[in-house]
C-alpha cells in the first residue's frame, strides 16, 4: 500500500513551518506513521547543500546555480527520505518542495517556470506531492511576523526586497490556479489555531476522498 505526500507551501512568516509540527504531533497522536521533513534539506547530504544555498555570505550566487543546488538537493532527499516512507504506507509532511523551485527561481529570479519545471522533472522523474497546502498571507504580514520572531534562523532570502515577495505571492496563486486540484489555499492570516483547524480540514478531506 502506498502512503501520503503532503506538502506545505508559502512565503516567509507564513506559518507554514509551525502547522506542519503541529499536524504532524496530531497524526502522531491518532497512532499514524508520519514523518516531518523540509526542503533544502531532510536527509544529511541534502542539509549540507541547504548550508551552501542558504548562507548569507553567499550574495554572488547565480540564479541557475541556486536553481541546480535546490534540485540536486531534492533528489537526494526524495530518494533518501520521502519515497522509502510513502511505499511503507506512511505520511510525509514536507515544508517545501518543486512548487517552491517554480515560484522563487522560476518567476522571482526570472529563470521561467517551464525551465525550471524541466529541471525538477528530471530531479523527481515526475513525482509531485499529492496533496499541497499553500500558505497565503500578504508579505507585509508575513515580514512582521518574522520580526517578531528573532529566534528563527535567518537566511540570505530574508534579505530579499518586498518587491521580491510580492512576485512569490503572486506566483503562487498563479500555481494554484493552474493546480486547483493538487493546490489548496489556506488563509494564513489567521490566528495560528485556526489555520491549524483548516489545514486538518483539508487533509481529512483529501484522505477521505482518496479512500471512497
Ligand atoms: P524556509 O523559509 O522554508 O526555511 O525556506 C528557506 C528559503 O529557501 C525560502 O526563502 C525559500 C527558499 N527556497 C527556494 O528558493 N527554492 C526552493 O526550491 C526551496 C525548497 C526553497
Amino acid at each position: 500500500m502506498s502512503g501520503l505526500f503532503i506538502t506545505f507551501e508559502g512565503g516567509e512568516g507564513a506559518g507554514k513551518t509551525t502547522v506542519l509540527q503541529q499536524v504532524k504531533e496530531k497524526f502522531e497522536q491518532d497512532g499514524m506513521q508520519v514523518i516531518a521533513t523540509r526542503e533544502p534539506g531532510g536527509s544529511v547530504i541534502a542539509e549540507k547543500v541547504r548550508d551552501v544555498i542558504l548562507d548569507p555570505l553567499h550574495t554572488e550566487m547565480d540564479a541557475r546555480t541556486e536553481a541546480l543546488l535546490y534540485a540536486a538537493a531534492r533528489r537526494q532527499h526524495l530518494v533518501e527520505t520521502v519515497i522509502p516512507h510513502v511505499k511503507k504506507g506512511g505520511i510525509v509532511l514536507c515544508d517545501r518542495f518543486v512548487d517552491s523551485s517554480l515560484v522563487y527561481q522560476g518567476v522571482a529570479r526570472g529563470i521561467g517556470i517551464d525551465e525550471v519545471l524541466q529541471l525538477n522533472l528530471f530531479a523527481t522523474e515526475g513525482m509531485m506531492p499529492d496533496l499541497t497546502l499553500y500558505f497565503d498571507v500578504k508579505p507585509e504580514v508575513g515580514l512582521a511576523r518574522i520580526a517578531e520572531h528573532k529566534g528563527r534562523e535567518f537566511n540570505r532570502l530574508d534579505q530579499e526586497s518586498i518587491a521580491f515577495h510580492h512576485k512569490v505571492r503572486k506566483a503562487y496563486l498563479h500555481l494554484q490556479e493552474r493546480e486547483p486540484k493538487r493546490i489548496h489555499t489556506i488563509d494564513a492570516s489567521e490566528q495560528i489555531g485556526d489555520v491549524l483547524t483548516k489545514s486538518l480540514q483539508e487533509i481529512q478531506a483529501f484522505m477521505e476522498k482518496k479512500t471512497t
